[in-house]
């Protein structure tokens, strides 16, 4: 816990100013929703650029040298990509829209890897003809596509494959993904694995760097990733005796857990990068392997804590004897992790950032379903209309899963730095609504 009681220490550069109030990366939260409106993705610039540089230094010492790749799905605004990139990052990117932001803000296309279980031909055609690091190969039909569409277009590209590890994560069933029943990658049953190694192999116009897996996300026990690393050099093992071919490398996708609230006790980045070289380094000795250069793709853990969201409170509401319920002007088009994941968070009042709590009170979003509610039983000092709601460690997973529901708009971005804001996304407007939409009376 912080000095300020009941705000808990997140990665983000948080005070209380002189006035009561607080302040990410000394901008004064109260006038930045007046400045911008509210709902507002808030973020610190300075946390976002220090996590992508921890990831950078923390594997310094791992001599044949790691890429980390920023997994966009977590939140990939243009101005982020531009951010990633300038902290000498690469992208994983999973979609032909997240592929077209990374070279729009000038990624280079060697730092740019292709995940996902269903990339489509037109996808594929842009990623080699970008000329990306790699495609991360996911199943058989998208060897035979990749390999055609690579010798149609005059080049090699090069890939990973995709290994589904049977690992079990211990976090939310709908983010663990390197479970056996999975819709990813390739199965380590029946050869299969060895199989697509041996077709990546013959394919004429692709070039086999290595293996992926990712077996999950918001994972506190660092344990899980051993037991992947384990799991993926056996695998390499078999490969090597089997057909002759070592690994050059080796993508362990992402997963570190990040603070939502005072319960969550999230491992620090080097540790896991510790944790992960060492029984690279161990286990490649003892299978007798070549070290492979080491990719990663942390997405939360770099943009989670840094970013926060504001909401005006709106109606107070108690039901004698039951609860009160707090109502604020976004809700889960703005964050749907709650409705989602059952994921739960932190919110202090901005405007009281001195006080401390005298209620415990639920904040519902204004959507129309009970479903849409964003803190259960919440201590705040007595919340009013008014009062702007600062909701903690939302920065991932939050603007890049944002809908229109029940067209509400999608909030602004700010970026702070040394007590300046920089809008980075503009708050949608009612003309953006109807953007793309026709009106059945036409006449064109
Ligand atoms: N690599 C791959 C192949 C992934 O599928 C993911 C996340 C990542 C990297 C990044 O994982 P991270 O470091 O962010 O944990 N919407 C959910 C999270 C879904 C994660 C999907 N894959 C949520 O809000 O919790």
């Amino acid at each position: 816990m912080s000095s300020k009681g009941w705000i808990p220490n997140y990665a983000l550069d948080l005070t209380v100013t002189e006035r009561g109030t607080l302040s990410v990366a000394g901008c004064d939260l109260t006038q930045l929703a007046k400045e911008y409106g509210t709902p507002l993705y808030v973020y610190d610039e300075g946390a976002l650029r220090r996590r992508c540089q921890e990831y950078y230094r923390a594997f310094a010492d791992y001599s044949p040298g790691a890429l980390v790749l920023y997994a966009s799905k977590a939140f990939l605004p243009l101005a982020m990509a531009e951010l990633v990139k300038e902290e000498g990052l690469g992208l994983d990117v999973m979609s032909g829209g997240e592929l077209y932001t990374a070279l729009q803000a000038g990624m280079p296309p060697e730092r740019i890897y292709f995940n996902g279980n269903n990339k489509s031909e037109t996808e594929l055609s842009e990623a080699v003809e970008a000329g990306i690091g790699g495609v991360i190969v996911d199943n058989f039909h998208e060897l035979a596509v990749l390999d055609e569409i690579a010798g149609r277009l005059g080049k090699v590209q090069r890939v990973l494959l995709r290994i589904n590890p049977g690992v079990e994560a211990h976090t939310h069933e709908y983010i663990k993904t390197g479970q056996l029943d999975s819709k990813f990658g390739f199965p380590l049953l029946e050869g299969l694995a060895v199989e697509a190694t041996r077709i990546a192999l013959d394919s004429e116009n692709l070039r086999l760097l290595g293996f992926h897996c990712h077996i999950g996300s918001q994972i506190f026990a660092l344990d899980s990733f051993e037991v992947a690393v384990e799991t993926v050099l056996d695998f390499a093992a078999r490969v090597k005796a089997k057909l002759g071919y070592t690994w050059k490398e080796l993508n362990l996708g992402g997963g570190l857990g990040i603070r939502y609230t005072q319960d969550d006790e999230p491992k620090p980045v080097a540790e896991l990068v510790k944790r992960i070289t060492e029984a690279l380094v161990v286990g490649c000795q003892r299978y007798g392997l070549p070290l492979p250069k080491l990719l990663v793709e942390p997405g939360r853990s770099i943009a989670g804590e840094a970013g926060l969201t504001l909401y005006t409170i709106g109606s107070v509401k108690t039901i004698p004897g039951i609860r009160t319920y707090v109502a604020v002007d976004g809700g889960m088009p703005d964050n749907p992790r709650v409705a989602l994941y059952q994921a739960r968070y932190n919110a202090v009042i901005a405007n009281k950032a001195t006080v401390p709590p005298d209620k415990v009170v639920s904040v519902a979003g204004k959507c129309c379903e009970s479903g849409d509610m964003l803190i259960w039983d919440l201590p705040l000092p007595s919340p009013k209309s008014g009062d702007i709601l600062a909701v903690f460690s939302t920065g991932a997973y939050t603007y890049s899963m944002a809908s229109n529901y029940n067209r509400l708009l999608r909030p602004a971005v700010v970026f702070c730095k040394d007590g300046e804001s920089q809008l980075v996304v503009k708050r949608q407007t009612y003309r953006d609504l109807l953007r793309g939409e026709l009106s059945l009376n036409r006449r064109d």
